[in-house]
């Protein structure tokens, strides 16, 4: 069918007064990235029943259940390829014994029923392709070939949600190797997860592992229909560390750290459920110093990255347990707007500001990083992330917990070199402009999304006749078009108020400038408008963006106005 173009003209309202009370529309709060152990980077393909368990233990004798943490994800090498004549995944009956009565040596069950038991959830890992990398580049023992989902993928996915499996990863040696398109088989995986989901009601989150390969963050958010996912964007900062083996000398780097920060920043892609994955921590492993695993707290939870711990648990001095449980820092990471940070200021090279904005009005988690071999004062400008710099804030200083005061239009400290200062500054919004759909044009959109809409529930206005008390529904095949969008900002936040009167989450996409899409989600808000944010590239020149939603299926939430800062 061809696209009908509904492009409605936008009124454009400029913000009466800067101040975050114009920002009125009530937020929803959106899945937090996931938090949690994996079993890769201290124990390679050594995993097994046992050490599973004194992980899961040790998350919750440390405290870090309490903090949040709660996946306890078994990675590859529980399972070396076999399967039985109807094509199960056979494991090692003595790797994963029985653990309690009445239990069967050789059944995943088991450990996932250890590990809820202790209130805490179960990860599993597979690969997209025939073979997993443990065929290709075995890290310790010999190779394994077959140790794939592909040819199977309905079957394995349904078998981990019937073992209660709660998150599985999916890496891509083996989809590598035999040039599939990445895209495509993710997509193919997610739908084999709906699968499962809808024949079990037991829920899969779905962790992408590709390394960044054909850029996951352009077709990742929301694929095949998932409401909330991460997809990985890099290799991994390090091989395994497992001790008292042929690789107990290998060594974390603080480079690898930063690089991989730096690679998993597409602030446009991660928004509304949907995270960049810049790896799992190497905090607290062999190789970083103090000061270095502060840094890289700092810039996964600034990053809003999934903070999946890779030491092993039973091992974690004082000083790491205090960073990876720090109240400010996890609260950085899981706020619910669930944006990432942006880079706002590049004084000289290696000299920068990194700003990621937080659900509260005003409120910004900021960065000084000093990637230099000297010690240099950066300065935090209060407009360089929105914030109004005719008026005070105040700024906190997150490790140290100290309340510095209140500043005026910036803040500046000394950062010692290839170090880093994070802080909490709570201040004033600047200026929105709020683009709203013309009244005349609603009707418009109306009387055709009663036609598009299939079964009627598009939302309340359809059913009883009358127009939508507010906002344009976003359908299939049309495109809701907001015009001659301007910012003062490059990668700009754009609140999007709308209502989903609907029971589910729904979906539209949206395109900047005629650029790739990216899918964003719409919690319900029952009757009322609420609101999401997502951050946009709008490199438009002048106010000459435009944002254009369309929905992927039927119905779509309904727009109201979008708020750009
Ligand atoms: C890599 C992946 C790692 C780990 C490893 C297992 O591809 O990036 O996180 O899962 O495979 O072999």
């Amino acid at each position: 069918m061809a696209m009908l173009s509904l492009a409605l003209a936008a009124a454009s309202v400029a913000a009466s007064s800067a101040t975050n009370a114009q920002i009125a529309a009530k937020q929803i709060a959106v899945p937090p990235p996931p938090m949690g152990w994996s079993s890769w980077n201290s124990f390679s393909n050594t995993i097994d029943s046992q050490i599973t368990l004194e992980q899961a233990n040790a998350m919750v004798k440390t405290g870090l259940q309490k903090a949040g943490y709660r996946y306890i994800n078994i990675d590859e090498g529980w399972w070396l390829g076999q399967r039985d004549a109807e094509g199960n995944i056979v494991v090692d009956p003595k790797a994963w014994p029985a653990l309690a009565p009445g239990e069967k040596a050789g059944d995943m069950a088991n450990i996932v029923r250890a590990i809820h038991a202790l209130g805490l959830q179960a990860g599993i890992y597979t690969d997209a392709g025939r073979d997993g990398c443990g065929t290709f580049s075995p890290d310790l023992g010999p190779g394994y070939p077959g140790e794939g989902s592909e040819g199977h993928y309905d079957q394995d996915f349904l078998q981990f949600a019937k073992w209660g499996f709660d998150y599985v990863k999916v890496d891509w040696c083996g989809g590598n190797n035999e040039k599939l398109d990445p895209a495509i088989q993710y997509a193919e995986i997610a739908r084999a997860i709906a699968n499962a989901e809808s024949i079990t009601g037991h829920r899969l989150y779905y962790s992408i592992c590709n390394w960044g390969v054909n850029s996951p963050w352009t077709w990742a958010p929301n694929i095949g229909g998932v409401a909330a996912d991460i997809w990985r964007t890099s290799g991994d900062i390090v091989a395994p560390i497992v001790a008292n083996s042929k690789n107990s000398s290998r060594a974390a780097s603080f480079k690898g750290v930063l690089s991989n920060f730096d690679q998993g920043i597409h602030p446009e892609a991660q928004h509304t459920g949907f995270y960049n994955d810049p790896d799992m921590m190497v905090l607290g492993m062999q190789g970083l110093t103090d000061a270095q695993n502060r840094v890289h707290m700092s810039l996964w939870a600034i990053s809003g990255a999934p903070l999946l711990i890779g030491a092993d648990l039973t091992e974690l001095t004082g000083a790491t347990l205090a960073m990876l449980t720090n109240p400010d820092v996890i609260a950085v990471d899981q706020d619910s707007l669930g944006l990432q940070a942006v880079k706002v200021a590049e004084f000289a090279k290696g000299l920068e500001v990194w700003a990621k904005p937080l659900a509260k009005p005003g409120a910004r988690a900021v960065v000084l990083l000093n990637r230099t071999d000297s010690a240099a004062s950066i300065s935090a400008d209060w407009s360089s992330f929105g914030l109004l710099a005719s008026s005070s804030a105040t700024v906190k200083d997150v490790w140290s917990g100290k309340d510095l005061g209140s500043f005026n239009s910036s803040y500046s400290t000394s950062v010692p070199p290839r170090d880093a200062v994070m802080l909490l500054v709570d201040g004033r919004e600047g200026d929105y402009k709020t683009y709203k759909i013309e009244r005349l044009e609603i009707t418009q959109v109306a009387k055709s999304s009663r036609a598009g809409d299939a079964d009627g529930s598009g939302n309340p206005a359809d059913r009883s006749g009358k127009q939508p008390a507010t906002g344009v529904p976003v359908l299939k095949d049309h495109q809701l078009s907001f015009n001659h969008v301007g910012s003062r900002m490059r990668v700009a936040r754009v609140e999007i108020a709308y209502t989903n009167p609907g029971p589910t989450t729904r979906f539209a996409e949206l395109r900047v400038n005629g650029q790739i899409a990216t899918r964003i989600a719409f919690p319900p808000t029952g009757s009322t408008i609420g609101a999401v944010w997502i951050q946009s590239v709008l490199d438009g020149v002048g106010a000459n963006n435009v944002l254009s939603f369309s929905a992927i299926c039927d119905p779509g939430p309904v727009i109201d106005s979008i708020s750009v800062e």
